[in-house]
């Protein structure tokens, strides 16, 4: 099951448990505006190449727009092979996937409490085909595009696939030749420019702390307990890392190289400096080779997949003996995989939660920005800390009261904090759950519209 339908299936079934209006959900399903723009640049040959930008602004009712830019060759919307789809009638970028991510980040920013609507976008290239000036043009030109329409209390993009801190720098830089000097514009820059110190660690940080908050309420802790970790990239190595530094014993550890398992837990430190220096896990002496795909289901108390999405499915959901699952990739569990692990009496901790940790501390960069005040690294961590521990505790209360799992307990938190804002726009007062109404919102829908509109359900 891909993204859409995950994300759609989930807000379905938080709707019934909210018992929310079949208008009232298909209006907080639509997203707010979709952008496509045509970016035209010389490649460093002095030919011309066209290039397609979109962004899907999802929802704003809680505070401005948030959501990744990627450059991806599977968005590949070039307007010669547009021409060439459009000819015979396909679409090779599935638009209601970036709707569906847009809409995830909604619900996300919801549950981790931060004043953020959800947003999503991209650019249809291959950014290993070009080079570094040629990539400079691009963003700068799809800035120019969008200029208008994202910005600091509007729409705030970020990296995402394809894209990094760099991408950000020109993103900013463009944007300030319109609307003067404005690092709060983009978070995930370079330090330099304004990005926040903890921001790399913040997701593999966020997963940890995830997980910290939900082993307390079993009675547990890390220290002790093994773990078995898929993706090492920087989730994985930074969830890896921490873990370790707390006395959990991490016992198996995969990437697209191979996968490397010691039942008496891998030196983590050890093993980052063999990936650093060869590239690969294969060949660490400290730990042995074992088959990727075992690895999911090797025994461990808990499970953390950092790397694709549904890889836990009707073939192996039966196998997995981990008692916990932190899901920090996004959607790596099928729901079919779902209702298996529920039976068998796995907690699985969900991604729009567990993966959180990032676009937090993306706002802790938005806030600093603003303030024009820098915190250090020890003020990120802690309030990143802070703010995961009380949003699990928010997720907690969703289950007592709709009586549902965290999954579930979450999705719930999404839909009914966005529609506490739309109420009060209804009726006039326009604030988010915190009492702030500073930030500009943008009209998305009156009362009028919903009672209107014969939405198909
Ligand atoms: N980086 C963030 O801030 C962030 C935030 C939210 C969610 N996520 C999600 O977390 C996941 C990981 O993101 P990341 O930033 O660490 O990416 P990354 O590219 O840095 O790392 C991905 C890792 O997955 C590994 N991998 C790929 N295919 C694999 C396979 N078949 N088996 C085992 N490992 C495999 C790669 O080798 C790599 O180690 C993704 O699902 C991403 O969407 C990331």
């Amino acid at each position: 099951m891909n993204a859409l339908a995950a994300t759609s299936r989930n807000f379905r079934h938080a709707a019934r448990l909210l018992g929310l209006d079949s208008k009232v959900e298909m209006s907080l399903l639509i997203p707010f505006r979709e952008i496509k723009v045509e970016c035209t640049i010389p490649k460093d040959d002095g030919t011309l190449v066209s290039y397609v930008g979109f962004r899907v602004q999802h929802d704003n009712a809680r505070g401005p727009m948030k959501g990744g830019i990627r450059y991806h060759p599977e968005v590949d919307l070039s307007l010669k092979l547009m021409l060439m789809l459009l000819l015979i009638c396909s679409w090779k970028v599935d638009p209601d996937e970036v709707n569906a991510l847009a809409q995830l980040m909604t619900w996300k920013s919801a549950v981790a409490d931060i004043p953020y609507g959800g947003a999503k976008g991209g650019i249809g290239c291959n950014p290993g085909d070009l080079s570094k000036s040629e990539l400079e043009r691009l963003t700068r030109v799809f800035t120019q595009k969008i200029h208008d329409l994202i910005g600091v209390h509007t729409d705030v993009p970020a990296p995402d696939m394809g894209t990094n801190a760099q991408t950000m720098a020109w993103i900013l830089d463009e944007y300030s030749k319109f609307h003067g000097h404005s690092p709060a514009v983009v978070t995930g820059k370079p330090i330099d420019l304004g990005g926040s110190l903890g921001r790399e660690a913040a997701t593999g940080r966020g997963v940890v702390f995830a997980a910290e908050a939900l082993l307390a309420e079993h009675g547990k802790a890390i220290k002790g307990l093994t773990f078995a970790i898929q993706g090492f990239g920087n989730v994985g190595s930074w969830a890896a890392k921490l873990i370790h530094e707390r006395g959990g014993k991490v016992i198996a550890v995969s990437d697209i190289t191979g996968a490397v398992k010691n039942p008496h837990g891998i030196d983590i430190p050890e093993l980052l400096r063999h990936k650093e220096s060869t590239g690969s896990l294969k060949d660490f002496q400290g730990a042995d080779s074992m088959d990727a795909n075992e690895l999911l289901v090797h025994k461990c108390d808990v499970l953390i997949p950092c790397a694709l999405g549904g890889v836990l499915n009707r073939g192996n959901a039966a196998d997995v003996k981990a008692k916990f699952i932190i899901e920090a990739a996004n959607h790596p569990t099928d729901p079919e995989a779902d209702e298996i692990l529920a039976k068998k009496g796995v907690v699985v901790l969900p991604d729009i939660y567990a993966n959180s940790g990032g676009v937090t501390v993306s706002y802790f960069e938005w806030v600093q920005n603003i303030q024009g005040f820098m915190w250090d690294e020890q003020q990120v961590n802690k309030t990143l800390q802070n703010y995961m521990t009380r949003a699990f505790h928010n997720i907690k209360n969703m289950c007592q009261t709709h009586d549902c799992n965290l999954r579930m307990g979450a999705f719930t938190l999404g839909p009914q904090s966005s529609l506490h804002c739309y109420k009060n726009e209804f009726t006039g007062s326009c604030s988010d759950r915190t009492g702030n109404s500073s930030h500009q919102r943008l009209p998305k829908l009156d009362a009028t519209l919903i009672t209107a509109i014969d939405f198909e359900t």
